[in-house]
């Protein structure tokens, strides 16, 4: 999608559609205003017949605006000023996106809002709106013959005129590279599980990290067994599809600077093995691979920015299937590390599959580590659909992490890593075992992670909630979401 900047009024703007944002209040900014007097008052009538106001994500077409260049106009409501932020930004844009991308190859101007008494930067709401609209115009019918969003052909952002921005360019472009790295997350959750398999999804990986370029290692099933991750490959043993593990490099710093570890759990159908989940829990495990996916989105997204940081990715992919050679209940595994892991529950794959990943990021000597996981049911009832959990054993680090989400606009919420939730995993027989009982079960899935990252500062994202969205609203489709690409990304910029 091709994009550019201008300073021409509204009116005069062209564009198949023009995307107009205003506040909720009295008074319409001085670019609004303009506007409404090239259309002879027409948003005065509209504000005060009670159309327009302004209310967050409210939307209200005119198709046809003879008055002004561009073809229909839309406005969309960004809420109360004072709690502008990139969120509301995010939820009033997408919205638009969503309303204006049903027609291909439509070009479309936006205004950038500046709001009063607000501390949110020009360039920080430009690139949130380039993010909302290469992620909007592309929605989940990955397999429909006539799909429903079209991406759009340009996107034209008009500044108001004494807008005074640092790198405008720059941050529209930074935008939409996160939008692109957040679509690829997005087509990768909802393509299924017959389509993206742990093969399939390792040569991705391999295109992509040539596109970009990232260095990829890629291990096969024989390479992983000489590893010993007897851990991941209990849990594969019972599919057809033979796993994979990716590693993906990518140095923009010096030799002597720290690296970062990002660490994904890619199962790319988790049927709950022979603990098999019930039909309606198991129609989203397409799904069960957001964490690789998004580590995959980010990488890619760090090396296009070419940001000057260490980055290792670390991927194992697996299907969790049942079959005569599926790993049983009462087995025990040794991981990579050496810990034997009774499993009590092969429908707690996830933890399995990550001990190893961990174990061999560990030793490839990083200094930091986050994995991102749609690890448990249970963070989805502490937190919702919306927020991610953190969990981490060094709080300066999730400190950062936290910190960048903020900035990111993405909710996170730090959950409990108490030494008691550990207790429950103690077993007879091995050193652990896979599953404690039902209450806490995040915080207890976060403890056996804990027993293979040694003594690297660690965060994990527990993402089962927010990756996937069940059912789409005006504001967002339904399906794979890209959680946490943007936090990633945020993360590895450093501050200037
Ligand atoms: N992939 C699931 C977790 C999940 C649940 C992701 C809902 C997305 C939406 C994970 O492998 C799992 O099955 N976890 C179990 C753990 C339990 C057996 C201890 C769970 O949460 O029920
Ligand atoms: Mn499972
Ligand atoms: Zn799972």
């Amino acid at each position: 999608m091709e994009s550019r900047a201008t300073t021409e009024s509204l009116a005069e703007v062209t564009g198949d559609w023009l995307v107009v944002g205003i506040v909720e209040g009295e008074e319409f900014s001085p670019t609004v205003s303009a506007l409404d007097v090239a259309l002879d008052g027409q948003l005065t009538r509209l504000r005060e017949a009670g159309d327009l106001t302004g209310k967050l994500g409210e939307t209200l077409v005119v198709p046809d605006a003879p008055a002004i260049t561009a073809t229909r106009l839309l406005i969309v409501g960004l809420g109360d000023p004072v709690r502008l932020d990139i969120p509301s930004i995010r939820q009033a844009y997408n919205t638009a996106a969503l309303q204006v991308s049903r027609q291909p190859k439509l070009s479309i101007a936006c205004a950038i809002p500046t709001v009063e008494g607000n501390s949110l930067s020009l360039d920080d709401t430009a690139q949130e709106i380039a993010t909302s609209f290469v992620v909007g115009c592309v929605g989940p019918g990955v397999y429909q013959s006539e799909p429903g969003r079209h991406p759009f052909a340009s996107v034209t952002y008009v500044l108001p005129e004494n807008a005074r921005s640092v790198d405008l360019e720059a941050a529209i472009e930074l935008g939409n590279t996160l939008g692109e790295a957040i679509n690829l997350v997005r087509e990768l959750v909802n393509r299924t599980a017959a389509d993206v398999y742990p093969e399939t999804f390792a040569q991705r990986a391999g295109q992509l990290a040539d596109e970009v370029g990232l260095r990829c290692e890629i291990m096969d099933e024989s390479r992983i067994r000489q590893e010993r991750m007897g851990s991941l490959l209990g849990v594969s043993q019972g599919s057809d599809r033979p796993p994979r593990v990716v590693i993906l490099r990518y140095n923009g710093a010096g030799d002597g600077d720290p690296v970062t570890a990002l660490v994904g759990k890619g199962v790319t159908f988790d049927s709950g093995g022979l603990s098999l989940k019930p039909t309606a829990s198991m129609n989203t495990m397409k799904s069960d691979m957001a964490g690789a996916a998004t580590v995959l989105g980010a990488m890619t997204a760090i090396a296009r920015l070419k940001l000057p940081v260490n980055v290792v990715g670390a991927v194992g992919l697996v299907e969790n299937m049942i079959s005569g050679s599926s790993y049983k209940l009462g087995d025990v595994l040794t991981a990579r590390n050496g810990v034997t892991i009774e499993v009590l529950n092969t429908d707690a794959e996830g933890r399995l599959v990550l001990a190893d990943v961990l174990s061999y990021v560990v030793d490839q000597k990083v200094d930091r580590m986050i994995d991102l996981a749609t690890l448990t049911g249970s963070c989805v009832v502490a937190l919702g659909e919306n927020i991610t959990g953190a969990f981490t054993n060094d709080q300066t680090w999730c400190n950062e992490v936290l910190a960048a989400s903020t900035r990111a606009g993405e909710q996170l919420w730090q959950l409990p890593m108490d030494d008691e939730f550990a207790e429950q995993l103690k077993s007879d027989v091995a050193d652990v075992k896979n599953v404690g009982t039902r209450w806490g079960g995040a915080s207890i899935a976060a403890k056996f992670l804990e027993k293979f990252v040694a003594d690297v500062p660690w965060v994990h994202l527990d993402i089962a909630g927010p990756s996937f969205v069940e059912k789409g609203s005006p504001q967002q489709d339904s399906g794979g979401t890209g959680v946490m690409v943007r936090t990633l990304v945020e993360l590895l910029t450093p501050e200037d």
